[in-house]
């Protein structure tokens, strides 16, 4: 490839699905939530690594739709793990200039958690130096289904038009509509399924699997991986210039 061809991107926005932190813990004959222990350590450490990448907007899977199926220890114990991390991070998110928020469907979960993001929100809502956003409950289909539901009440209201309903009318309903597209999204644990993450806004996403389970997910990694996005070719379905 002619050097010509190479068109250096910066990864503005990186998405990430920390997987593989049941089986960090299970091989070591430890239980599953000592994986996620470890795994939220690695969400901290990432976070403050992220800005020196050139990311100014980082978007973690903590958890799926799909995920209350997992026992209910797990589950209770995966929820306390986010509210501590909220308040024990929250006064140091703020100094670092991060900007918290959360995306997903908030109903089904305690009202406590829900007044911890709804705080944290509000603390951090003027920082710019990295947004964090934090998928809780979360599903991509899930989400275009109440972004379409607010699209029909809209109609339905007299609000909006039929014929007025676009991608970019749809787009301002969804969870992430402050959000750019990310540019880059990684998986780690070596499972390449996108398990419902980010279904509209990953249109042209680039992926990268890696085997690595999250709980050894280091900010050097992330580094390898970022430098390589940077030197990948993105054509939007397009024709790159000579
Ligand atoms: C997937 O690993 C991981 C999760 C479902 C939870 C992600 C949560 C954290 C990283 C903990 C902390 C997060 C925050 C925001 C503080 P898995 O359990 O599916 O692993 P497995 O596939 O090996 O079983």
């Amino acid at each position: 490839m002619a050097a010509k061809d190479i068109t250096a991107r910066q990864a503005t926005h990186v998405a990430i699905i920390m997987d593989g932190n049941g089986r960090w813990a299970t091989s070591r004959g430890w239980p599953r939530l000592v994986g996620h222990r470890r795994g939220a350590n690695r969400v901290r450490a990432i976070v403050r690594a992220a800005p020196g990448f050139g990311i100014r907007y980082l978007t973690i899977f903590a958890f799926s739709t799909e995920n209350w199926k997992r026992s209910t220890e797990e589950v209770i114990g995966l929820m306390a793990l986010f509210a501590r991390y909220i308040r024990n991070e929250a006064d140091k998110l703020d100094e670092a200039g991060v900007r918290v928020n959360f995306i997903g469907s908030r109903d089904r979960l305690d009202p406590n958690i829900q007044n911890l993001m709804a705080g944290i929100e509000q603390k951090t809502r003027t920082n710019d130096r990295l947004v964090l956003t934090i998928a809780i409950n979360y599903g991509g289909r899930d989400e275009i289904v109440r972004a379409a539901r607010r699209l029909a009440s809209d109609v339905a209201g007299g609000k909006l038009q039929p014929g007025d309903v676009d991608e970019a009318a749809l787009e301002a309903r969804l969870d992430t509509a402050d959000l750019p597209d990310p540019d880059l999204i990684i998986r780690t644990s070596g499972e390449t399924r996108t398990s419902n993450f980010l279904l509209w806004q990953s249109a042209y996403a680039e992926y990268e699997f890696t085997e690595t389970l999250w709980p050894d997910f280091t900010a050097e990694e992330l580094g390898r991986i970022i430098n390589r996005f940077g030197r990948r070719e993105r054509r939007f379905g397009g024709v790159l210039s000579a």
